[in-house]
């Protein structure tokens, strides 16, 4: 798609779709919906006002309403489309709705569309444009790849229309939002792919060819330097598989080097392509879900892609650890105790709780490279779902001050996580009689707080997040303005976290 910011009067501006947003004004609960245009054209109120008084559209957020060949503008079709009650207005609104028109014009082959920034004092200006950019983007996503009768809908023309002059400011807000909604898709691109062909092998393939494109740095190693780093508890997860593991490692350098004692931060993803359970066999029902055990690891590729190109001032690395968890006469079992790489030895009690084994190596890891704070990411436990359900992902912390950071970063980007506790009163439900720890309780219990305070022993005292973005990462049924698939949580959120320690 490409994407135009320009200063135009929408009325005067021919394209096959013209969309024009509204919003519900009523000022009391119980009056009647008053769907009010947010553009300040006379001739597009003069065609749309019929409309708006006629009860056909009432404004709620992403109804839509055609209106073709309207007279005395430019556009050959006018779609008006609803932001919700107006008094509860914010950017995020919009990102759907720009989302919207996008899935609606993909089916009527619509393959060029104009959407007018919308005027009023809740949607300032830069904000609202990074939001259409991101919601357009992120609706011209599908899933549908590997079908022989795809057609494809894809918009070829975004233009995205201002009533006033383009500054700077606006243009770089556009451009952000046009990068972290790729960066957000180039994610859910390789979610969506299956465990036959996204192997470790081939992630860390697709990860270097992105490095390469965006400047950053990328190693990827394979089972011997895993072995060389005495990460015997990615290496014990590995083993089962006749697939290669994959630990990928990609540096950020910025522009202008930062002062010796800045941050380094250190983004941490689970890269399982295809979790079966291993020996602790999982039950046939769902399983091929498990293709997407990969998304914390896309999310932290995603989220380097989108520093690199945004340019931020703060230095960046990226350890993924990257396996298949299958059962086999080498696989890893119940009962097995296992050396972590910090010297921590973990008594195996449930080898289906593999996410947790490769990123207690990769989180430690991450530390030796520098890391002085550590994010990671991960589709790590079904219980986080019983928590939560399908809105929020949990967020875990050791750490109030970089927890802020975070939820100051989505307030800019919509996205939705709840804190869970991971504090010490936990910590007996990762006790093991024979080992330092074990890897999983069998308690119904805050399956998904275990999960952290496990994580927890390996990142000492530097401030750390945990994403358990299992729940989140897959939407089952579509939404008006997003594809049914990978949803490619948090890949915004993180980005703005980095943002906020960049100088
Ligand atoms: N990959 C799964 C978690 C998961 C579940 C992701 C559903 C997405 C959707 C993880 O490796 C796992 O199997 N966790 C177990 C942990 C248990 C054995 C302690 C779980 O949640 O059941
Ligand atoms: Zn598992
Ligand atoms: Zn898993």
């Amino acid at each position: 798609m490409t994407t135009t910011l320009l200063h135009q009067s929408p009325a005067d501006f021919a394209t096959p779709l013209l969309v024009i947003f509204a919003a519900d004004t009523a000022t009391t609960k119980d009056s009647p919906a008053t769907p009010t245009l947010l553009n300040s054209s006379a001739a597009i109120e003069t065609a749309a006002t019929p409309w708006l008084t006629s009860a056909d559209f009432k404004a709620t957020l992403g109804e839509t309403f055609l209106l073709p060949a309207p007279a005395g503008i430019q556009a050959q079709r006018l779609l008006l489309i609803g932001l919700g009650k107006a008094d509860k207005l914010t950017p995020h609104e919009l990102r759907k709705a720009a989302g919207v028109a996008i899935r609606f014009a993909r089916p009527r082959t619509l393959r060029t569309l104009a959407i007018t920034l919308p005027e009023h004092r809740a949607l300032p200006a830069a904000a609202s444009i990074r939001a259409i950019a991101e919601g357009a983007i992120l609706a011209d996503f599908d899933i549908d790849f590997y079908r022989a009768d795809r057609k494809d809908l894809s918009i070829q023309s975004l233009t995205v229309l201002s009533a006033s002059p383009i500054t700077e400011a606006l243009q770089t807000a556009f451009n952000e939002g046009v990068i972290l909604a790729e960066s957000q898709n180039f994610a859910r691109t390789l979610i969506n792919e299956p465990g036959n062909i996204l192997t470790p092998t081939e992630l860390g393939k697709r990860t270097a060819a992105m490095a390469k494109d965006f400047g950053l740095q990328c190693e990827v190693h394979g089972i011997d330097k895993i072995l060389e780093l005495k990460m015997g508890a990615f290496a014990s997860v590995t083993q089962g598989s006749p697939q290669p593991p994959a630990l990928i490692v990609l540096r950020y350098e910025p522009p202008t080097p930062p002062s010796a004692n800045s941050p380094i931060l250190g983004l941490v993803g689970k890269g399982i392509t295809f979790d079966t359970g291993g020996i602790s066999i999982k039950p046939a029902a769902d399983m091929d879900k498990m293709k997407y055990d990969m998304a914390g690891a896309a999310s932290m590729i995603a989220t380097m892609r989108a520093i690199a190109q945004l340019k931020l001032n703060v230095r960046v690395l990226c350890v993924v650890c990257s396996c298949e968890n299958m059962p086999d006469g080498h696989a890893f079992k119940p009962g097995d105790v296992v050396t972590a790489m910090s010297g921590k030895t973990i008594e195996i009690m449930n080898t289906d709780a593999e996410g947790r084994l490769v990123l207690a190596d990769g989180l430690h890891y991450a530390q030796t490279l520098g890391a002085t704070h550590l994010i990671n990411a991960a589709t790590l436990t079904g219980a986080i779902g019983t928590a939560l359900g399908q809105i929020n992902a949990g967020l875990f912390s050791n750490n109030d001050e970089t927890t802020k950071h975070f939820f100051d970063a989505l307030t800019i980007t919509g996205e939705k996580f709840w804190r869970m506790p991971a504090t010490d009163d936990y910590r007996d439900q990762i006790k093991s009689q024979i080992a330092d720890i074990l890897n999983s309780t069998g308690s119904r219990y805050g399956g998904a707080t275990t999960a952290a305070m496990f994580l927890k022993e390996f990142v000492g005292d530097t401030p750390w997040i945990h994403l358990d973005i299992a729940s989140t990462t897959w939407l089952d049924d579509p939404k008006p303005w997003q594809s049914k698939g990978p949803s490619g949580v948090a890949i915004r959120t993180i980005t703005e976290w980095v943002r906020s320690y960049a100088s």
